[in-house]
């Protein structure tokens, strides 16, 4: 079976899913939606994508179009709640770019008519389909550092303050916590499970985003998180995972690991977790695999995961905005 995608958002990210596609086997990109007929034609000629629909209908027109299988959402964070409910509601498979929505309640709307439709849908968040994750997890669970305790990861680099950016623009949902520090929250969850209490604090700029941020997250099982991002600082973008008996090194970019260094029962190792191509395709796959068995969510990336991240995110963004 051969899946048949429309791209909703021709834009950066965009680019990198037909890149990764390009090294799917089955799957192909047959539609893509614009608000512009000719970035949708600038991109459909780059990427060999017959189906093009620009303008203000074109969301509506590409996921009413029955050669379209699963669409994929691309567009800005403020975007994804419509975009997705639009390819929900037409019975399409949806896989969703992180964060999945803006805030847990518009995610939980999102479950809801994913549910309600009995139709697929994913939070393309892509470190948690790469090799390195899948290692990491193993790590964790033969034991090899113990029982793991404290998790610290960070992502941040200097980025230009543009208003108009979807980074500095409140309204395209911009900000440093839901573009990269949900790489840091995500990484402390796979590693320490579910979060149970947070506390936080941030700078925000003078787009009224979260430029930087720090939280600290205990979980329920007892380990603490420690995360930060920024996009007005140059952060480390590693993490490390301290467990009673070892540890385990992310090195940069530690949302996109190509190896981890693994410290327990006496000796040290670096494990290889390189991959070839764009790692995005590692999600495409988790998506075809999951319509191959008629499932409605992802069993490595459940609906649940996404909800109880945005929750922890809610209640940073909350603290960080409102520092009591
Ligand atoms: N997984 C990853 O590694 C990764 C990396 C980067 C970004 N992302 C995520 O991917 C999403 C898009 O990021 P991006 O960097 O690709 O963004 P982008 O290039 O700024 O925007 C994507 C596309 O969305 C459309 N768009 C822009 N502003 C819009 C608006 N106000 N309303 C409707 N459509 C709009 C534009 O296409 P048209 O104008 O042609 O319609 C644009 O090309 C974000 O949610 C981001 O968090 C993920």
């Amino acid at each position: 079976m051969t899946v048949r995608w429309g791209v909703i958002g021709p834009g950066g990210i965009a680019e990198r899913f037909a890149a990764a596609m390009s090294d799917v086997d089955d799957g192909r990109i047959v539609a893509v939606a614009s608000r512009s007929t000719e970035r949708a034609d600038v991109y459909g000629d780059r990427h060999g994508v017959p189906h093009r629909y620009g303008g203000p209908d074109a969301v509506a027109e590409l996921v009413g179009d029955d050669d379209v299988d699963a669409v994929y959402v691309a567009t800005p964070n403020q975007r994804h709640l419509d975009d997705a409910v639009a390819g929900l509601d037409a019975g399409r498979a949806v896989l969703v770019e992180k964060p999945i929505a803006l805030d847990v309640a518009q995610a939980e709307r999102m479950a809801a008519v994913a549910r309600d439709r009995g139709v697929f849908l994913m939070e393309a968040l892509w470190s948690r389909f790469l090799p390195g994750y899948r290692i990491l997890r193993d790590v964790l669970d033969e034991g090899r550092i113990g029982t793991p305790l404290v998790a610290e990861a960070d992502f941040g680099f200097v980025a230009p303050v543009d208003p108009t950016h979807r980074l500095f623009a409140p309204e395209l949902g911009g900000g440093a916590l839901l573009d990269l520090g949900i790489y840091a929250v995500h990484l402390c969850s796979w590693a320490l499970g579910e979060v149970e209490d947070v506390a936080a604090r941030g700078v925000i700029g003078s787009t009224d985003v979260d430029e930087i941020v720090t939280g600290l997250l205990r979980h329920r099982d007892g380990g603490l998180g420690v995360v930060k991002a920024a996009v007005r600082a140059s952060l480390s973008c590693t993490a490390r995972i301290s467990g009673s008996d070892g540890w385990i090194a992310v090195p940069a970019f530690m949302h996109c690991p190509t190896e981890l260094t693994v410290a327990g029962g006496g000796r040290v190792e670096t494990i290889d977790a390189s991959f070839t191509g764009d790692g995005l395709r590692f999600e495409i796959d988790e998506v075809h695999r999951c319509l191959a068995a008629g499932r409605v969510e992802s069993d490595v990336m459940p609906l649940a995961a996404s909800l109880a991240q945005l929750r922890v995110l809610d209640a940073i963004r909350t603290q960080i905005r409102d520092p009591r």
